[in-house]
């Protein structure tokens, strides 16, 4: 038990720490947010939550693509995070936003009271049947949500998976396709609407490659004791050069998923 608790206020250390340079760390996906944008068209108004919502890289998307007849509760457990994304957004002149710091399966917001929830490279952090019930309670009937994932056999075909020592093994809570289908079926409103397969072509300088894992961009480097992260990315490197010729050019593709999900009550 003491185990797992500290794992957790690591996790949430990690994500304190990472808060400044999350944004610029991480690559993010324009196809998923044009997908919610589009199935959301024809609402007159929106009220949304975007659930662990980090720094607000896809927060401030979506608001900016949904325009001004949304209005996007933006949640997070994290206070750093939060903080990062109320300058972000100010930064970008937008305020049809309240930033929330709450846990995902404990939403302040009223029952029947959203059109849309999503999350975006969070799940696998939550306790996931506690999330699908808060999220089913707080939207309304035919309300949808989005959640968007990497599968854990898509992280395996990453440039990490595949080229970072142990990094597909140390990463044990994503979720395959098939668990998050039967966690849907144990939740009576919740139901599987489509799921969605993107493929995103990268280029990046071998360079940043190294800055992001010495940087934790993904928090499953927080498995690695120090001196074995040390090695790996010793070996990362190594493999790196055995593979590719142009060092400025490490190209891969990285997949996700985008389930998209309806709440009948
Ligand atoms: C991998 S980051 C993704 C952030 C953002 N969605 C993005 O894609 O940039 C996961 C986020 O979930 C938050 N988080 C983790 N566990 C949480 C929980 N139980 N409740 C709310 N937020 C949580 C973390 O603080 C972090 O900001």
């Amino acid at each position: 038990m003491v185990g797992k608790k500290s794992t957790l206020g690591g996790m949430y250390d990690h994500f304190l720490h990472i808060a400044p340079r999350y944004r610029e760390l991480r690559t993010t996906d324009l196809g998923p947010v044009l997908f919610i944008t589009h199935k959301l068209q024809n609402l007159p108004n929106i009220r949304a939550a975007d659930i662990g919502c980090g720094a607000g890289r896809y927060s401030l998307k979506l608001v900016q693509h949904l325009g001004e007849k949304c209005h996007l509760f933006c949640l997070d457990n994290n206070r750093e995070m939060l903080r990062h994304l109320n300058q972000h957004f100010i930064k970008n002149n937008i305020v049809n936003f309240t930033p929330i710091r709450s846990d995902s399966h404990k939403i302040p917001l009223q029952t029947d009271s959203l059109d849309c929830v999503m999350s975006f490279n969070a799940v696998h952090h939550f306790s996931l049947q506690n999330f699908l019930k808060e999220s089913s309670r707080v939207l309304k009937n035919n309300g949808k949500l989005f959640i968007y994932t990497r599968l854990r056999d898509q992280n395996a075909k990453t440039i990490w998976g595949t080229h970072f020592p142990s990094f597909d093994k140390k990463e044990t809570r994503l979720y395959e396709l098939d668990e998050l289908k039967s966690a849907f079926e144990k939740d009576p409103n919740l139901n599987i609407n489509s799921v969605q397969f993107f493929e995103h072509h990268r280029v990046y300088p071998l360079e940043k490659l190294v800055e992001q894992a010495k940087n934790h961009h993904y928090s499953t480097f927080k498995f690695y004791k120090k001196h074995e992260f040390r090695e790996a990315l010793h070996r990362f490197v190594q493999n790196i050069l055995n593979h590719y010729d142009d060092l400025d050019k490490i190209s891969w593709k990285d997949q996700n998923t985008l389930l998209v999900i309806e709440n009948k009550q």
